[in-house]
């Protein structure tokens, strides 16, 4: 397994396996993986003839500094399990090589439309940041394809939409949520709760589903539904930030016969969790009903 931390020998030996012909799936990651890193690993060598996966804690997209400070940083383990798996590169610049006249001097890519509201409300330049990186990423690494997990749901949207939106040669592939056997959705975040929140933290996914149920029965009232979502996380100890149920392409409100996704966020204690899942179009007697 190569390790690559300047921008142009990761270009170079990309530009190589593409003159051989061969099709490079990308794995973008911030470090300290987890078996939702690797199941994305996984599905890239099923898809591609040579895995590269980055790792670079992306300071732009942290509107908190002491987040950014925190975040876990367990170089040595990651590449261990990388090599294991079979990946062929790793890019894993530092802030230095991914932001050489400093980050407030970079050019910045902005996506409109879909990220002004949800995590873009709650984290302000959090998907300017992520933009930014994933197209340096994605210039340093020229993918064809890159591998994306859905528990970051509206992320996923913006880099299809920035891929789409600037002609980007790549495939932006969004594979199913990995979560724990009560359901928490695996996140680096979870190492940080203590033991009594990691008992709570299901409720979150728990929540979602149950707003997913009543959505299905044909509950109309999406404003009472998510006030009792948010009722209900703060019951069992969350400081919920949002429960909010959207369409699922275009994450405007839910449209009557078309697929919804509710989507939440909420802190336990200093660790901030979100999630979302699917729940399916809504129930006919709810169509044309939804408030
Ligand atoms: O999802 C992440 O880990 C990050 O947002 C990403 C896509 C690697 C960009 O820094």
């Amino acid at each position: 397994m190569r390790i690559f931390d300047a921008v142009r020998d990761m270009q170079l030996q990309s530009l190589s396996w593409r003159a051989a012909g061969w099709r490079i799936a990308f794995v973008p990651t911030m470090g300290n993986l987890h078996e939702g890193h690797l199941s994305l690993v996984r599905e890239a060598a099923r898809r591609g003839d040579r895995v590269v996966v980055s790792i670079f804690v992306n300071p732009l997209q942290f509107n908190d500094a002491t987040d950014y400070r925190h975040y876990p940083r367990t170089f040595d383990q990651d590449r261990q399990q990388l090599a294991a798996l079979g990946v062929a590169a790793v890019f894993a610049p530092d802030e230095t090589a991914m932001y050489p006249q400093g980050r407030e001097a970079v050019t910045r890519v902005e996506v409109p439309q879909l990220t002004s509201e949800l995590e873009g409300a709650h984290r302000p330049g959090h998907f300017t940041g992520v933009a930014t990186v994933v197209t340096k990423l994605f210039q340093a690494v020229l993918p064809d394809i890159a591998l994306f997990g859905e528990k970051d749901y509206q992320q996923l949207l913006v880099v299809r939409k920035l891929g789409a939106d600037l002609n980007m040669p790549v495939e932006v592939a969004g594979l199913p949520t990995c979560r724990e056997a009560d359901g928490l959705a695996m996140s680096s975040r979870n190492g940080g709760l203590k033991p009594a929140e990691r008992r709570q933290a299901p409720e979150l996914y728990a929540t979602l589903q149950w707003v997913g149920q009543q959505w299905r029965a044909g509950e109309t009232d999406l404003s009472a539904l998510e006030a009792a979502a948010m009722a209900r996380l703060a019951d069992a100890g969350f400081a919920p930030e949002y429960v909010s149920v959207r369409d699922a392409t275009t994450l405007r409100p839910p449209r009557a016969g078309a697929p919804a996704v509710v989507l939440g966020a909420a802190r336990l204690g200093e660790v901030r969790l979100i999630d979302n899942l699917r729940i399916g179009a809504s129930q006919p007697q709810g169509a044309g009903a939804v408030k």
